[in-house]
């Protein structure tokens, strides 16, 4: 029998991992038990806490159906979300960043040819931006037939499915790169917006005494067979919140400028941006 004390709760639970699970189980949960233990007896945590933290995580998943997954917000505010996706899409060359998804990914928007507008209803004071680019990749082709997913939030903050006021796949379409790796699409400035704080998520920014404001950004997914699928965001370099993101998912190399359009353009900016996808090993 083990007399379990202080000292030896944690090698107690890390032996009892039975040697029949496969090593990356092992490896993961060892570590897991051993740092949420030291997290316990560094904060020196106390029962009514712990309480505490069972509750908050039972309503967290009380909040989470097809439409709203609060353990990615939570992990997004915690900056986990953006450390993963670092450690699982790490830069080796000259390909472009990835950053986090987020929670307001749809698939199967509609399809659209080069150069269409994503707009379906307009904004007081909204500012219409043609967006374009080329996709290459780490040798500096030039790459056709890259799919583009992409998707923005409205000028009033909020993605369609936020906003019964938007119609269905607002601000988002899909895309394809040209014979020469030119993409190009019409959309509007995306406006900076608070990441949903009406649960859980917003307890934990309050507790953090955080902000849960986002920098204004349009969101990219990129897919071509034989290329690592690219999940990223272009910022507005004249956005709010460029230095202090709720979700820490900023990164210098993807911050683009929204330039006044030229005399006689059909939209009031142009925002010029290329990607670089990495081929697949
Ligand atoms: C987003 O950019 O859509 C987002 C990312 C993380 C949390 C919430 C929203
Ligand atoms: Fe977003």
């Amino acid at each position: 029998m083990t007399n379990v004390t202080l000292d030896n709760i944690t090698p107690t639970v890390v032996a009892a991992l039975s040697s029949d699970i496969p090593d990356r189980q092992k490896v993961i949960m060892t570590s897991l038990i051993t740092h949420l233990h030291n997290f316990c007896r560094d904060v020196d945590l106390q029962h009514g806490e712990f309480l505490q933290a069972c509750d908050f995580f039972a309503r967290a998943g009380a909040t989470c159906d097809d439409k709203r997954q609060e353990f990615i917000l939570l992990s997004d505010i915690l900056g986990i979300e953006v450390l993963v996706d670092m450690l699982t899409n790490k830069v080796t060359g000259t390909e472009s960043e990835s950053t986090v998804l987020g929670p307001f990914y749809r698939e199967n928007p509609p399809v659209l040819p080069k150069g269409a507008s994503t707009v379906q209803k307009s904004f007081d004071g909204q500012e219409t931006v043609l967006v374009e680019g080329c996709i290459k990749d780490t040798d500096g082709r030039a790459l056709a037939g890259v799919t583009l997913d992409i998707w923005e939030d409205a000028p009033n903050g909020l993605y369609e499915q936020q906003d019964p006021e938007q119609p269905d796949f607002n601000l988002r379409g899909r895309f394809e790169t040209d014979a020469e790796g030119y993409y190009a699409f019409r959309a509007v400035r995306p406006a900076p917006y608070p990441i949903p704080d009406n649960e859980t998520a917003g307890e934990l920014l309050r507790y953090m005494g955080h902000h849960p404001y986002r920098p204004g950004h349009i969101h990219f997914m990129l897919f071509k067979e034989g290329y690592r699928t690219l999940v990223s965001q272009i910022y507005d370099s004249s956005s709010d919140y460029l230095d202090n993101d709720s979700v820490f998912a900023v990164k210098d190399s993807l911050i683009g400028e929204f330039k006044k359009a030229p005399e006689g353009a059909d939209t009031d900016l142009v925002l010029s941006f290329d990607f670089t996808l990495k081929q697949q090993s």
